[in-house]
């Protein structure tokens, strides 16, 4: 696959247009990771959710996590997929690939950790004035880490920080002392697992339809309860490296909006996560595009976009 060494043209971070077009080329076609087990952890209850502007329901028949299966708002079985670790993925339609195929050696990385073990203390849902990729973007990089986020810092090195990309996902390395600390993952589009400090935290990033808008939900789990001195420490530290990152992703999609930024190139070494997730959605909605230009003008018709090319071709892609 070809390396893009310039950003993702600025419309694309504010075009509704565009984000219908990821909708059906990204989103439909992506597994998401909805979080550990633990998020979902009585029988019987229904947990409604939405991605995409696809709603559905995660419940579980029993005690048992591995009863847990998601539903869409008809009461069809969605598919999904339980890691052997406590990890609950979801794919939004049919047209998504196996998970296996759309994570190949996933599996084996998150298998180094007992997520059932951790609890969610504390669930936050809001919504952030900021495209899903705004939010991506921050996540994918460390370059501002030295900046943007001292006290992180001075734990976690940001000079040997480095990404290293897989299929659909990539994964952080950092060093640090702890030895609890080690597991930072970014899977593609939306969403994020981090094992450190002690906790698990994950945030999922849900587009809206105003794509200069979305719904974070970060979730923090602890084996530590809520309140304690343990719990509390690590959600403070972990909550302020999010605020930070969520003020950078508001200030930047403010010069989005209003046309300051049109598109910059990245850092080969320290941005390539960046370069690889944009990469992946440059493809996708560019495979989209063709596909629906073969087909059929009344179906074609039906949908709500037909993009130009000339907004999916990126020049600077060598
Ligand atoms: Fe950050």
């Amino acid at each position: 696959m070809d390396v893009c060494t310039s950003t993702l043209p600025a419309s694309w971070y504010t075009s509704n247009d565009l984000y219908t077009l990821e909708r059906r080329a990204v989103f439909y076609k992506s597994w998401t990771l909805l979080g550990p087990v633990t998020k979902w952890p009585n029988a019987g209850e229904d947990y409604p959710n939405e991605i995409a502007q696809v709603h559905f329901i995660v419940r579980r028949a029993s005690a048992d996590w591995r009863s847990l299966k998601v539903f869409s708002l008809n009461g069809l079985e969605m598919r999904s997929h339980l890691s052997p670790t406590g990890l609950l993925f979801l794919a939004l339609s049919d047209e998504a690939v196996s998970f296996e195929e759309f994570f190949p050696g996933l599996e084996e990385l998150i298998a180094k950790a007992d997520f059932t073990q951790y609890l969610l203390r504390r669930p936050l849902k809001y919504t952030t004035k900021a495209n899903w990729k705004t939010m991506v973007d921050g996540y994918q990089e460390c370059l501002h880490c030295a900046y943007a986020h001292p006290a992180f810092a001075k734990v976690y090195s940001p000079v040997s920080y480095k990404v290293v990309n897989h299929k659909n996902y990539s994964q952080h390395f950092t060093c640090s002392e702890n030895p609890l600390d080690g597991l930072f993952i970014y899977m593609f589009p939306n969403a994020t697992l981090s094992l450190y400090a002690g906790g698990v935290t994950s945030w999922r990033i849900m587009p809206q339809e105003d794509a200069s808008s979305s719904v974070m939900e970060f979730d923090y789990y602890h084996e530590a309860e809520a309140g304690s001195k343990e719990f509390e420490d690590y959600f403070k530290f972990t909550r302020t490296v999010a605020l930070e990152d969520l003020e950078l992703a508001e200030r930047a999609q403010i010069n989005l909006n209003i046309g300051i930024y049109t598109e910059g190139l990245l850092n080969p070494n320290k941005e390539n996560g960046v370069s690889y997730y944009q990469t992946q959605v440059l493809d996708m909605c560019s495979a989209q595009y063709e596909k629906e230009q073969e087909q059929d003008t009344s179906s074609s018709a039906q949908r709500p976009f037909t993009p130009k090319i000339a907004q999916m071709t990126d020049p600077t892609c060598a």
